[in-house]
């Protein structure tokens, strides 16, 4: 039986300085307590957006010719605090290809291929992370945890190992094996729960309160939304003003496509876009909560989850207000893709782009075949499709989408043998 624990008391701290407050995204109530990550009067669910003082994006602007190409050089956006210590891992700085044969086949103008699959966990979710492990060694954490369905989880321990802060991670019972074997390498401490994501995520969040670790949550913690941002804000640099038509993003928990959509309006804000791009959120038909919500117009209600994108099984999403209040104000469009449309963009971006993602990396792919199909994305639009995370971390969903190599002797005749029998078939 578990002993009562108390969360641990944590000293008042005030915020960064270019942080003016954070605000609970359903009362509006502001708020310059460091810890106050929920909102005091709407409780667990009353999530806060971390908002910055009013000339921050245009210094940031001014002072973006000449720093490296990582996420830090939108420090002025990001909730640092003076002379944080930055981990000396690359984060962020993914680079954006032009697709043209993807484009054709899609059937639009333009398709350009935003690969955060490039980060150092090989996930888009290292943006987050670095921002948690970041403030929590500014904090004095003595280890941060976090439950995922596993690439927040490699991410959190890659940068955690990097910086020399102790992990604990929880993940669910069906986390593919290539990102344990990244949890356990990077020597985090990995507790596989019995259990699906939403339960996880329930269990994770029980034990890291009782201990008092550093939540690495991007759902619960304001701060970490604000590294996946900085993807958007990278984007609009790659594009330029002009910027594309749509950006297309996957979608389990909600957090990337808040950030996704709040780092293209302050990119407008810096000057970098002259208008914000419409994002397409994309949810696997087995696991469309926020997508049925949205076009139901109604707040979201916990679903049973199953699909082959194991990143974005989430029948409970946890960042559900942000999402959905983030489309509201971008006026995108949500959409919802079978397992099926899902691996045929994994090939798609693979043959015709050179891009291997994973299953939920692709799910954005996948969304923009079924928005042009469905007249949502017009045939004259230029796409930004963000490929979330790399297709070496869901391997065995890929091996059994192909057919096997051609086994052959070591042997010139052998091979011409094959070749023959191939041009046969
Ligand atoms: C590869 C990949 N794509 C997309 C997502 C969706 O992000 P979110 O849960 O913040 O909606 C995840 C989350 O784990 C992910 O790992
Ligand atoms: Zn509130």
């Amino acid at each position: 039986m578990l002993l009562a624990r108390m969360p641990a008391q944590r000293a008042a701290r005030p915020l960064p300085n270019n942080v003016s407050s954070l605000c609970c995204v359903r009362c509006g109530r502001h708020s310059t307590e460091f810890w106050e990550w929920t909102c005091r009067d709407c409780g667990p669910e009353g999530r806060m957006d971390v908002r910055y003082q009013p000339l921050a994006a245009g210094l940031m602007a001014n002072r973006l010719n000449g720093r490296a190409w990582d996420q830090w050089r939108y420090r002025e956006l990001l909730p640092l605090p003076d002379g944080a210590r930055l981990p000396p891992l690359t984060v962020g700085g993914s680079p954006l290809s032009e697709a043209p044969r993807l484009a054709q086949h899609l059937g639009v103008r333009r398709v350009v291929v935003k690969d955060d699959g490039r980060n150092p966990s090989a996930s888009l979710k290292d943006r987050a992370s670095a921002i948690g492990v970041v403030l929590a060694v500014a904090v004095g954490a003595e280890r941060i945890a976090c439950a995922s369905t596993g690439n927040a989880a490699s991410s959190c321990a890659c940068i955690a190992a990097s910086m020399g802060l102790p992990a604990t991670i929880f993940v669910p019972r069906r986390a593919p094996l290539p990102k344990v074997a990244q949890l356990r390498m990077f020597g985090a401490q990995v507790f596989r729960v019995d259990a699906d994501y939403d339960t996880t995520w329930e269990l994770a969040a029980q034990v890291t309160a009782r201990h008092g670790w550093f939540d690495r949550n991007a759902a619960v913690n304001p701060y970490l939304v604000e590294g996946k941002k900085t993807v958007a804000l990278e984007l609009a640099e790659q594009l330029g003003p002009n910027g594309a038509d749509w950006v297309a993003v996957s979608v389990g928990d909600g957090c990337t496509l808040a950030g996704v959509v709040k780092g293209l309006e302050e990119a407008v804000s810096a000057g970098l876009l002259r208008q914000v791009p419409r994002v397409l959120a994309v949810q696997a038909r087995g696991a469309a909560p926020l997508v049925h919500a949205a076009q139901q117009g109604r707040p979201f209600a916990p679903e049973p989850a199953e699909t082959v994108a194991d990143s974005i099984c989430v029948g409970h999403p946890r960042n559900a207000d942000k999402a959905l209040l983030a489309m509201a104000r971008n006026g995108g469009a949500w959409i919802e893709v079978d397992d099926r449309d899902i691996l045929a963009a994994m090939s798609d971006l693979a043959q015709l782009a050179g891009v291997f993602a994973e299953p939920a990396g692709a799910t954005g792919g996948a969304g923009v075949a079924a928005a042009v199909a469905q007249g949502i994305i017009d045939p004259t639009a230029t796409v930004a499709i963000l490929v979330t995370g790399n297709g070496l971390k869901d391997i065995d969903t890929a091996i059994k989408m192909v057919t096997p190599p051609i086994d052959v002797a070591a042997d010139v005749a052998a091979v011409e043998r094959a070749l023959l029998a191939a041009d046969g078939n």
